[in-house]
């Protein structure tokens, strides 16, 4: 079958044989998108044979799948239990975050853990070189992070081999970056290389375990035109490795940069191809990374993943409640500790408030980790329940350490953090606050009671400031801050 490619617009569907800014059809901008046609033979519908088995679903045998662990309990916990052979994953995150880190990582551990002790061996220069002619005229070579052992006579057990491909960066460069986060062993692969077919070709020679793509908007297809990163070229290379993934019962892992306009050639465009998005979250000024799913065709999308960015790599943080927490001084007004819930699991963050006498004619409103309407909307219902002249006051809010609670529950908290610093009264020991707080100023029920009251108790949080214990944000400050 021929193929050759052509311009379509996403919006209307018009179609180009070059490229062109302005769709002519719905002038629409930048919509054309480079895409493969194929010419396929006519056929009349009604007239082929149909030569394919029919099977009823109940009589598919249900597989138990063998999942391989990371290395990294947190982000099997993402990924469901593990990685799926046969899946693709997208790892998005804005640049810098450290989705390079984590994979290198992850691929040194399943190089590692798979091949037993290996304590002993002497580790850590790059020395075999394998090159082989594949795919006609490509040129392959992958260098092979490790010195010797068993497996080098036989690099193509599928069970530990590994392979980085790396368009972003030169093997050097992840060489450095492995020896910060700690000694290469066993069969980690790399490739720098960006043709898909290079690596498809690469790939299929070594039938590793997991194959990591950092990142997909370095990989390109010769097939198309359009330069690394456009929406052409990474839908096009996604289904070529989403297919080879499928067929050689590799895990796939790809790496996408969140990109400003987001929607364009950004990861989004991948989500629907691939079978879990995975987005690694934190910011700059914090160590804290938090690893969600947004989808997830083998597991929940509820897990949260929390790691932290030390100087030898991201560590797993198991227990996230006393680390939020650790810097907190108790005594100070307008600080309130909230159980929140990550995912599935409840972690206990400190939301705290700064309220000053404003200088300017409208007074400030910050808001850092918190969803900025739900709070204006909390700030005024309580200037209306509780009587505080509110009005002249900026109000600063903030979750400690960098972590973003996007659920309705932490209005409570929140408010009972800025009457906490309008009056400077710090609010009773030992207070966990959480709940929905309405237009009216009544306080509504939150999900998950029970996990959230366990978590609070197991760090000494035992005094319950709660929708279920008070109706009204009156009843609730009143007993938080003056304990009546
Ligand atoms: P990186 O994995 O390169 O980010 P991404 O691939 O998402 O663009 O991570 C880069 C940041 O992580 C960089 O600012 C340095 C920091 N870092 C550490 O703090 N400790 C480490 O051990 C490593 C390897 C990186
Ligand atoms: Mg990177």
């Amino acid at each position: 079958m021929k193929q050759t490619s052509t311009f379509i617009c996403q919006q209307c569907g018009y179609q180009s044989a070059s490229f062109l800014g302005k769709c002519p059809e719905c002038g629409e901008w930048n919509s054309l998108v480079e895409t493969l046609v194929g010419d396929r033979p006519a056929v009349t519908l009604g007239q082929q044979n149909l030569n394919i088995d029919l099977f009823k679903l109940s009589d598919v045998k249900s597989q138990a799948i063998k999942r391989i662990s990371t290395g990294f309990s947190e982000f099997d916990r993402v990924l469901g239990g593990g990685v799926v052979p046969g899946s693709i994953v997208l790892i998005s995150g804005d640049p810098g975050i450290g989705k390079s880190t984590l994979l290198l990582q992850c691929a040194m551990q399943i190089a590692k853990g798979q091949l037993g002790n290996l304590a002993v061996r002497s580790v850590g220069k790059k020395t075999s070189k394998s090159s082989s002619s594949l795919s006609g005229s490509t040129e392959l070579t992958a260098e092979v992070l490790r010195a010797e052992g068993p497996n080098a006579q036989n690099p193509n057990n599928p069970e530990h081999v590994v392979l980085y491909v790396t368009g972003e960066e030169s093997s050097q460069q992840v060489k450095i970056r492995a020896d910060r986060l700690g000694t290469v062993l066993g069969d980690l692969y790399i490739l720098p290389e960006t043709g898909v077919e290079t690596i498809i070709a690469a790939a299929q020679k070594l039938s590793p375990t997991l194959l990591i793509i950092d990142s997909i908007q370095t990989v390109v297809s010769q097939k198309l035109s359009g330069s690394a990163g456009s929406v052409g070229q990474l839908r096009e290379c996604s289904q070529i490795l989403q297919r080879f993934a499928k067929g050689a019962k590799t895990g796939v892992f790809i790496v996408g940069h969140v990109t400003k306009e987001g929607s364009i050639a950004g990861p989004k465009v991948l989500e629907h191809l691939v079978d879990a998005v995975l987005n690694l979250e934190g910011d700059d000024m914090h160590a804290f990374r938090l690893l969600r799913s947004s989808k997830n065709r083998f597991g929940s999308t509820f897990e949260v993943g929390v790691f932290e960015m030390q100087d030898k790599g991201l560590i797993q943080v198991d227990n996230p409640s006393q680390i939020f927490l650790e810097q907190r001084i108790s005594a100070r007004a307008g600080s309130v500790v909230t159980s929140t819930l990550a995912g599935g699991r409840p972690i206990l963050a400190e939301i705290q408030a700064l309220c000053a006498s404003t200088i300017f004619p409208v007074p400030t409103r910050r808001v850092g980790g918190l969803d900025f309407s739900r709070m204006q909307i909390v700030i005024a219902s309580l200037s209306k329940v509780s009587k505080l002249a509110l009005g002249n006051l900026d109000i600063y809010l903030n979750v400690a350490g960098g972590l973003k609670i996007v659920e309705p529950a932490a209005d409570l908290p929140a408010a009972l953090a800025v009457v906490s610093a309008a009056v400077d009264k710090s609010v009773k020991e030992g207070i966990c606050a959480f709940g929905e707080v309405g237009l009216l100023g009544e306080l509504r029920p939150v999900a998950n009671l029970k996990v959230r009251v366990e978590e609070a108790k197991r760090l000494g949080f035992n005094d319950f400031v709660s929708p279920d214990r008070f109706k009204t944000l009156e009843e609730a400050t009143s007993y938080a801050i003056h304990g009546e």
